[in-house]
């Protein structure tokens, strides 16, 4: 149904934000998004949320993340109750959503067969208040189900007209292949992104195994965590502040907190004191923002889903478009010797490394 003129209070305006393509889909996304995970319908609730999401659409972020599984389901009612309330265009909005893990118990609940991801995808649009998202994700992939299941129940949503394209979020290397496989050999459409964890301090799968799957399909990354929960702004540099991520969901970061004592856990904050000093005397900028920039200018990022439990935290990180021109080889290298944890190349044996041109033709 098309949107009846007058329900429109919000005209889109881009604001300079970049666009990229989302893999290999023709869909534009902007290099920046913002995702509501435990905070949209969790620790903000009612107007703040509409502040958020007001001021993220005011300055050019127009794709939302989001999750059947973000507070059972709470996150995508406040997504859809704002949209509706701050009377955006649907068609100017991109939107996503993840299924996996349900929003109840049962056997059937949750996870990736046709069952769950018709029933799960009728019910995300029902919260959300829309009759399509733009991208559904596998939010992890489900060993349980054949790939074939997996594969056409995704591509009957797609025909139904409930979504535009699918995702998938934290498969391997292996299954993605799998995925490829089943579709083209069934003449289907196999995902056009990965939703992958990426930052400073957690590299392997996003730039390593995920290599030779970016060469031959083009799969796009929609990057999250890129802060790593905000370790990376440096906030957690002397302990725990009130209020913050880490301090709200100490239970579920129970693990990371305590990682953070320990020996390792103290290097990182050690490479985010170094980083914080080369943001500052070299880029004019902060931590965080070297952070969202240094993965924003990776070829394979399509969009960095920020995270933001304020309107405030939003304005300041989408700063760091200023420093992706700024990291020139020079910079990057310096902060690779800080950071000292590029993954390794695949062993080449003895033989020697292929050059640049000879990298492409995989
Ligand atoms: N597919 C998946 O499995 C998966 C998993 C995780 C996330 N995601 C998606 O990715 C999105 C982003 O992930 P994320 O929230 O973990 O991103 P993040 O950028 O690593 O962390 C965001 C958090 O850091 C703090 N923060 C952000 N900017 C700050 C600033 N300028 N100064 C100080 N603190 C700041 C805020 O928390 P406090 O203010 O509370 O400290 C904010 O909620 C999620 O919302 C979700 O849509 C997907």
């Amino acid at each position: 149904m098309v949107q009846p003129e007058s329900e429109i209070k919000l005209e889109y305006d881009s604001k300079g934000m970049p666009f990229r393509r989302l893999g290999p889909s023709g869909l534009r996304v902007p290099l920046f998004s913002y995702g509501g995970w435990l905070t949209l319908g969790q620790s903000v609730v009612g107007d703040p949320c509409k502040e958020i999401i007001k001021t993220a659409f005011e300055n050019g972020i127009n794709m939302f993340d989001t999750a059947e599984a973000y507070n059972k389901g709470e996150c995508e009612k406040e997504l859809g109750r704002v949209f509706k309330e701050l009377g955006l265009r649907r068609t100017d909005l991109v939107i996503t959503t993840k299924l996996f893990w349900g929003v109840r118990a049962g056997p059937n609940a949750g996870g990736l067969s046709r069952k769950h991801i018709i029933e799960g995808t009728q019910e995300s649009l029902a919260r959300l208040q829309v009759e399509y998202v733009d991208v559904i994700f596998a939010h992890r992939c489900d060993v349980n189900v054949p790939m074939e299941e997996i594969v056409r129940a995704f591509n009957y949503v797609i025909d139904k007209g409930w979504a535009f394209y699918w995702g998938t979020s934290e498969w391997t290397a292996q299954q993605l292949e799998e995925a490829y496989h089943v579709a083209n050999k069934l003449g289907l459409v196999g995902p056009v992104s990965e939703q992958c964890q990426h930052h400073m301090f957690h590299r392997d799968r996003a730039e390593k195994e995920y290599a030779p799957i970016y060469k031959k399909y083009h799969l796009g990354n929609t990057v999250f965590s890129p802060l790593a929960s905000g370790l990376l702004t440096g906030k957690y540099n002397d302990g725990i502040p009130k209020g913050s991520r880490f301090d709200v969901e100490k239970d579920f970061f129970s693990s990371t907190i305590k990682a953070l004592q320990s020996p390792e856990g103290q290097e990182k904050i050690r490479k985010v004191k170094e980083l914080t000093k080369l943001a500052k005397e070299e880029l004019d900028t902060t931590p965080g923002n070297l952070a969202l920039a240094w993965v924003a200018k990776n070829p394979n990022t399509s969009t960095v889903i920020l995270g933001a439990t304020k309107p405030e935290q939003l304005l300041e990180n989408l700063k760091a478009l200023k420093v992706i021109p700024k990291l020139t080889p020079e910079i990057i290298k310096k902060i690779e010797k800080i950071l000292d944890n590029k993954p390794e190349s695949h062993p080449t044996y003895g033989r020697p490394a292929l050059d640049e041109f000879g990298k492409h033709l995989y």
